[in-house]
């Protein structure tokens, strides 16, 4: 009933030239594939997307960008506009993973306030949380994610939350290897939803798609998707790789 979604973050690797031939066989891939189960979303450095663009032709494969500014124009030396990301002809924009956090101490006020600039502007938003390492070894990560989802994601109206895509995250698991285990992956999941219910309604939890991300690889990709709240995968890594990404989605 609800998408099905693997999408891949490439963070800040490939230059132009690389990113257009990686797009180019990933496209090419999934038009002889037009059965692929889930959709797929790749999600490119800013100055790739306008190149990348026009390159995704194959069906349900779609382009999104990793963050966008909080204000719609202006003096804001460096920063992209979600108009101008759309203008690219991207569909999705990533907010609030762990590394824009951290690094660059986006809060989840700045990231409310990102999001609906971004929905405003006709973007569908990946909206990423998850806790750190001793948030978990705490007991506190279900805490962490419902103040991040709460602060950050639930002002939206319910016809405004169709347009986001939940990402779980634990921060200890990206980049590392170290997996989540398909059930703290699910228990999690299965929070995030409940949590959804109770604050919107039982019809758009259920339609609310939920990936997970962090070290998944096409040996575990299946066993995780396998869950039943897992509604995808957020792929770092292993999105950089043609074959590593292609065969995540088939894990489908
Ligand atoms: P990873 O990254 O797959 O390399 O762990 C996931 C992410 O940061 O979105």
């Amino acid at each position: 009933m609800r998408k099905q979604i693997v999408a891949g973050n490439w963070k800040m690797n490939k230059n132009l030239q690389e990113g257009i031939e990686l797009a180019k066989s990933i496209n090419d891939y999934f038009m002889e594939k037009p059965a692929a189960k889930a959709e797929v979303i790749l999600c490119t450095p800013f100055i790739h997307l306008a190149g990348v663009a026009p390159i995704l032709k194959a069906n349900k494969l779609f382009l999104g960008a990793q963050n966008c500014a909080s204000e719609p124009s202006g003096a804001y030396t460096g920063e992209i506009s979600p108009d101008m990301i759309k203008s690219t002809g991207a569909q999705y924009v990533i907010l609030g993973h762990s590394e824009r956090r951290t690094y660059y101490l986006e809060d989840n006020a700045i990231l409310n306030k990102k999001t609906v600039l971004a929905l405003n502007s006709g973007l569908n938003v990946i909206f990423c949380c998850g806790e750190v390492k001793e948030e978990r070894e705490a007991g506190k990560h279900f805490d962490v994610v419902k103040t991040q989802l709460k602060e950050g994601l639930f002002t939206l109206k319910a016809e405004e939350l169709k347009k986001v895509v939940i990402a779980y995250e634990p921060v200890w698991a990206i980049g590392t290897g170290l997996t989540a285990s398909p059930e703290q992956a699910q228990e999690m999941h299965k929070y995030i939803r409940d949590l959804v219910k109770t604050q919107y309604c039982e019809t758009v939890a259920n339609g609310i798609t939920i990936l997970y991300g962090g070290s998944c690889k096409p040996s575990n990709a299946r066993e995780i998707f396998s869950k039943p709240d897992v509604d995808g995968g957020l792929i770092g890594g292993a999105a950089l790789k043609k074959e590593d990404f292609v065969a995540i989605v088939e894990a489908f």
